[in-house]
This record gives C-alpha cells, structure tokens and sequence, in this order.
C-alpha cells in the first residue's frame, strides 16, 4: 500500500498538525506514513480505531516485539510501566494506583493552590507586567509537585528538565541518547541518597518494597519507576497549562465565558482544553506482535503504530465541529490521556493541577494577554509532545 510522506511537510506538521490529520482522516481511518523519525509506520487518525487500538492486546508496548530495535538493548530508563506488557505492567501500575486515586490527589489540592500562589507572587512582584508563562508557571508547579510526591524536592530541575526535554521531544538520536545515559545515571545516585536517607514519601516506599521483597521491584525497575513518574508527571501537565492558556487568550468569547462562572465551567475547560491541542498529539509506539486488522488495513507483524490522539480528539463523527474550541462542549470520551491498560497514571492529578494553574492566573491577572508581537512559535520537535518551548504574555 502507498506510503503518505509526512517528512515532506515536516516543519508545517508540527507548527498545526491539525490540517494534515484532518486529510488523512477524509482519505481513511489509518495510513501507511513516513516521519523524519521513522522510516515506515502505521498512523491510526480516526477516533473509534484509535480507542479500539489503544485497548488491543494484540498491539505490545514492549520495544522487544518490533523489528525497529531488533538488535537493540533496553535503555537505562526503558524499564518502565509504560514500555510493558501484562503480566509486567499490571505488578509495576499496582505498586503506585493508589497514590493517585482521584481521593489521594484530592488531598493535595491545598499543597498545589499553594505552590500556585507562591509562583504567581514571583511572578506578578514588583509591578512586573510580562513574563515568559512556561518558565513562570506552567512548568514549575507541575516539577515541583511531583518531586515532592516522590520526596526529591532538591532536583536539580535545570538539568532535569534538558535532558527530559530531549527524552520526550527529541532533536538528534546523539544528543537523546546522551540525555538518556546521563539521567539514569542521575536517577541511580538519587535513589542510592534515598535509600540512606528515607523518608514519608513514595520513593522511599518503591525502596522499602524492593529492599523487603528483592523480587518485586528491581534497581533497575525503580530507576524505569522513578524515571516515569517524574517525567510523565510534568512534561504534559506543562503543555496542559500553555496550551490551554494559549487557546483561551486567542479565543475571547470562551474566555470571557470562562471568567463570568469559574465554579461552572472550570471543570469543562480543562477538558476541552484537553480534547482541543491535547499535550500528547501521539501515543507512544505500539507493536504488532501478529498481523492485526485496523479500519479495514491488514498491519504486518512486528511492525510500529501511533494512535494519532489529536486527531482522533478532532474527528468530525465523534466530536461534531471539531475545530471550535467550545469549553461548554463537555467533551467525554477524549483521546488526552489515552484509554485502555495504560491510560493515564496521573490524569486526576493532571486535571487539579491544570484547573488550579488555570483559574488562579487568570484571577490574579484579569488582562492578561499573548505578548508574542507575532513572532512564530518554537514548538516541541517529534512525534510526542504538543506545545511551545515559551509564552510569553503581559498582564
Ligand atoms: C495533562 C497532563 C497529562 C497528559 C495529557 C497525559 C497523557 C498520558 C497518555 C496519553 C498516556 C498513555 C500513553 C500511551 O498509551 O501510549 C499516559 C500514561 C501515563 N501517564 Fe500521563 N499524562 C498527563 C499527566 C501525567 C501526570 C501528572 C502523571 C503523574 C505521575 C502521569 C503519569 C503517567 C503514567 C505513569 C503513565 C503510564 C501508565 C501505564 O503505562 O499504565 N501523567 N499519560
């Protein structure tokens, strides 16, 4: 079958993948594509294969069922609930589920009202009136939060968040690699610290397990353990709160609405928000471990699939007028966090942080506006992430 090039429109298809999928979507619900990354590959557009897709055993997440890194070796950091199979995964999600159960992250919402506060004072001091919102607030409250979940408040975040930025968008497979190496190695000699000195938090409880238990969590497990948690838990979220902001400052009636009835709509928001320019444009590569059928196309084995979650989020038959961004649209059954065994861990903490971050920036800052002065967007290169690398507003 024809091979749909999308190396070609590259720079375009990440600016606004939306036209490109839209395309697709029209000619089929699943297309034989070629990225600048990958060679050969199978994007699902449409919503309902999507969804099929992401709850299909016959498709692993384990990087040894596909001829793409045949000959390879697991990494420092692949060694994690999102890149396994059952029985693997179902052991590993079972040690951490109920850290956050909708009741455990509903504790913590005065922690991350809180930490809110504290950087929207940092940010608003001193009769300052523009700000870079990225660095300002969409990525600390995220990094800081999770890092105290996990009991690593002194992270060194600057380095974290380069090397982490290249493991979820990465620029040259030299420079992933390097990043990958560096923050095992970093991840490895936090933990060792840990373990000298635990304390009430989660990965002090990883250790304990492992340690009472040495065939329940192995070292190299809680690096993978460690690894995911602190990346998935702010990578995202960060591009939850500067999309969503993004869209609600370029779309003044929904804004407005917004601000008329935070107890309403706030909730409703978040999840369009969610559904409109999601974090996630494409779910992590799975593998065919035999020939599987999708929307009426014969996939071979061994062979990698990206379930296109922002295309599916935008697909006219399940979410009518898909283009408009309409935050009382109450848009359930979004693609976001994905669905299946490996929806998303940290979706009820994701959504306390982004309806927080939301509401109480736009309460401190009742004129708050994009101060782009119509330079491009640098947006976050690869297959994974959505979002911009800065937004800069003025208030
Ligand atoms: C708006 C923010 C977030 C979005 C859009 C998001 C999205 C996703 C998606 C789409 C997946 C599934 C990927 C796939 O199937 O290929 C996933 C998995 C996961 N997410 Fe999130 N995520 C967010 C925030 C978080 C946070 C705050 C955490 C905190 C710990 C987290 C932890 C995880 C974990 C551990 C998994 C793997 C689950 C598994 O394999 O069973 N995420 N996320």
């Amino acid at each position: 079958m024809e091979i749909v090039d999308l190396s070609e429109h590259a720079e375009d298809f990440t600016a606004d993948p939306y036209p490109y999928y839209a395309k697709l979507r029209e000619a089929g619900p699943v297309h034989r594509v070629r990225t600048p990354e990958v060679e050969e590959m199978w994007l699902v557009v449409g919503y309902e294969e999507g969804r099929q897709a992401l709850a299909d055993p016959r498709l692993s997440k384990d990087w040894r069922n596909s001829e793409l890194w045949a000959d390879g070796e697991g990494t420092a950091i692949s060694d994690n609930m999102l890149e396994l199979d059952p029985p693997r995964h179902t052991r590993l999600r079972k040690l951490v589920v109920r850290e956050f159960t909708a009741r455990r992250v509903e504790a913590m919402r005065p922690r991350v009202q809180q930490i809110t506060d504290g950087l929207l004072n940092a940010m608003t001091e001193k009769g300052s009136s523009a700000a870079d919102l990225v660095d300002a607030l969409a990525f600390p409250l995220p990094m800081t939060v999770i890092c105290e979940l996990l009991g690593v408040p002194d992270l060194d975040q600057d380095r974290f968040r380069a090397w982490s930025n290249e493991v979820v968008a990465p620029t040259e497979p030299e420079a992933t690699e390097a990043a990958v190496g560096e923050m095992g190695l970093y991840l490895s000699e936090l933990i060792e610290e840990k373990r000298r000195t635990p304390g009430d938090d989660l990965l002090s409880a990883l250790i304990r397990t492992q340690d009472e238990d040495g065939d329940r969590l192995a070292p190299g497990e809680l690096v993978g353990m460690a690894f995911l948690l602190l990346v998935a838990g702010h990578e995202t979220t960060v591009n939850l709160i500067s999309n969503g902001i993004r869209a609600l400052l370029s779309h003044p009636d929904q804004l407005a609405a917004l601000r008329a009835d935070f107890d309403g709509l706030i909730d409703g928001a978040v999840e369009e928000m969610l559904r409109y320019d999601g974090p996630v444009k494409n779910a992590t590569f799975r593998y065919t471990r035999e020939p599987v059928e999708i929307g009426g196309l014969t996939i071979p084995a061994r062979k990698p699939v990206l379930v296109a979650l922002a295309s599916g989020d935008r697909d006219p038959s399940r979410f009518p007028d898909p283009d408009r961004f309409d935050i009382r649209r109450a848009p359930q059954g979004h693609l976001a966090f994905g669905h299946g065994i490996h929806f998303c861990l940290g979706a009820p903490l994701a959504r306390l942080e982004g309806r927080i971050a939301v509401r109480t920036l736009l309460e401190r800052c009742p004129d708050l506006a994009l101060d782009s002065d119509g330079e491009p967007w640098e947006w976050a290169p690869g297959l994974l992430i959505r979002g911009v690398r800065k937004l800069p507003v003025r208030w």
